[in-house]
Order: C-alpha cells, then structure tokens, then sequence
C-alpha cells in the first residue's frame, strides 16, 4: 500500500541521516545569529539531526559541549572556537574516538590538521587588509597626522587577531597613520558602545577613525560619538567589518562609511563538505568563504538584496 512505500522512503532517509553536534560561539553579534540559522537551516533541511550547543563566549563550555557530543557518540562535530587556544586535548579526544571535526569560521592555533577534516571560514587577514586599504585610498588626498582608534574583537579569537593584524600590515607603510588607542569590546554593541565612550572621554577631539573588527561595536560605537556631539561618518570615520544589514542602515542613513563582507551563510556549504566526508571524498584542510566590501554610497540600492 502506499503507507509502505513511504515508510521504505522514510528508512532510507534515516540510514544517510547523520547526527551533528554543534559547538557554537555565542550569539554576540548580527552575524553570529545569522550563522547560527544558516547552519541549522541547512542541516535540517538536509534531514540530519542537529545537537545545538550556544557557548556564551567561554571556551570551557565549548570543552564541555564537545565531550559530551564524544559522549553521546555523535557522527560528526561541527566547532567555532571562540579562541585559538587552549582546544588540543578536547580535540584529540574526539580524534580518539573517532568522530571528525568540521572546523567552521574560526581557526585554532594547533600545528597538527588531522584534528579536523577541514576549515570553512572568512580569511579574517585579508579583511584587515581591505579595511586598511580603503581607508588609505581615502585619505589619499589627505594631509596631516590621522589617529585611529580601534575596538578589537574577543581577546584570543582568530578575527580579533587577524583583522588587526592584516589593518596594521597595511597602514604600516603610511607612518602617517596611527593607531592611537586600542581595547576590545568583545564584538557586542554594549561593549563597542562603552569602550568607544571611553576612547572619546580620553582623546575625543583628536580621533579621526574607527576601526571596529564589526559591524556591532561599530554601531554601538556610533551611538557614543553622537552622544559626545560629534557626526559619525563625517567628523570621525566608521569602518566596520561583517556587512550586516544594521551595517547598511547606518551606511544608508549617513552614519557609518564602509564594512568589509564576512559571509556567515555558509550552512548550505558545510553541510555538503559533510557529506562529501561521509561518501568517502578528500577535502582540503582549508576552504574560504568569498566575500566582498560595500561603501556607503552603494549601501541604499544594496540594502533590499542583503540576506542578513
Ligand atoms: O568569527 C566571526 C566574527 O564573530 C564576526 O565578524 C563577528 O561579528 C562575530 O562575533
């Protein structure tokens, strides 16, 4: 009868469905909330079953949420380290037990790569790169000292570290160029908010640039200076990175000068690498996410096609 067809349907299904443990960042940020749905979307929509785990930003929940994927012997792990440290013995014990790691958005800073399948994630030095290369095009025409203060992401996180790193390779060659002030805000708006009150409390009248390693410091940021009574965008200029839809709306409204693209949706991509994996493929140790950089001129006819 046709309830057994689709009950025959319904097993196939089940044996290629795979159960995946999720070990998530937190939900500090736009562009974390719109990772976090691309991935569940793209794994349910696959027919796999998701084990969700929101870290909170702590690395030790982040230990804990993957022993007890090991625990519960899940088939594969999906990881975003909140840090790039401190992971090696979690990791060799999923490596013990045999269940492979997706490393997804952030990198560790472990030499041994049979810890992971494979890495999907943004090239976070190469978006260092392209805010300082904008903001030295800028300037170009620009004489004088200009004085950059920074809002770093998570202390010990892969973006923190390699947006900073790839914005001062560049600006390096412009001595003109100076970061005058640097703290992290822990990629949230609260945090971008106050540590940009207390960078214009210090030296507010001499601060030409913001470089935030988001979108959400920047837009708290923003908030601060108009409460100082300065103009964002114009006496101090915004550069964010993650191209997240309250990016745009500041961009549109005049506040906010240009964000650097980081691409969170990549569940749909993962989900096949998984199960490529399964069906017996080789993958490359490292895969990036392609992203691009929008300015604010560009920000109102972009706005409606932005996905999040
Ligand atoms: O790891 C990616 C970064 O984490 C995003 O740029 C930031 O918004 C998020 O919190």
């Amino acid at each position: 009868s046709g309830v057994e067809v689709d009950e025959e349907a319904n097993q196939s299904e089940q044996s290629d469905s795979l159960v995946i443990g999720f070990s998530q960042v937190g939900a500090e940020s736009e562009w974390r909330t719109a990772n976090t749905q691309s991935i569940q979307d793209a794994i349910a929509d696959a027919g796999h079953e998701l084990q969700f785990s929101d870290a909170q930003q702590q690395q030790q929940n982040q230990i804990m949420a993957i022993r007890s994927f090991i625990s519960q012997g899940v088939d594969a792990i999906v990881f975003s380290p909140v840090v790039e440290t401190g992971f090696e013995t979690v990791l060799q014990e999923a490596k013990d037990a045999e269940i492979p790691v997706f490393l997804v958005d952030r990198a560790v800073d472990i030499d041994d790569d049979s810890m992971w399948v494979t890495f999907l994630g943004s090239d976070f030095v190469e978006e260092g790169r392209k805010a300082g290369r904008w903001l030295v095009d800028e300037l170009a025409d620009v004489e004088g000292d200009i004085n950059i203060v920074e809002l770093q992401g998570t202390v010990g996180s892969a973006p923190a570290i390699d947006r900073k790193e790839g914005f001062e390779e560049i600006i390096a060659d412009h001595p003109q160029l100076t970061i005058t002030q640097s703290q992290t805000g822990n990629f949230t708006r609260t945090e971008g908010k106050e540590v940009m009150e207390a960078f214009l409390r210090s030296d507010g009248d001499n601060i030409d640039v913001l470089y935030a390693h988001n979108d959400d410091m920047a837009i708290g940021a923003i908030q601060a200076i108009e409460e100082y009574g300065l103009k964002p965008a114009e006496d101090i200029i915004v550069i964010g990175v993650d191209a997240v839809k309250g990016a745009f709306e500041a961009m549109v409204a005049g506040k906010m000068n240009v964000t650097i693209e980081c691409n969170p949706q990549f569940g749909p991509q993962l989900v096949e690498l998984i199960e490529a994996h399964f069906a017996g493929e080789e993958l490359p140790k490292r895969i990036a996410v392609e992203e691009d950089m929008f300015t604010m001129d560009q920000a109102a006819d972009l706005i409606d096609s932005r996905t999040y």
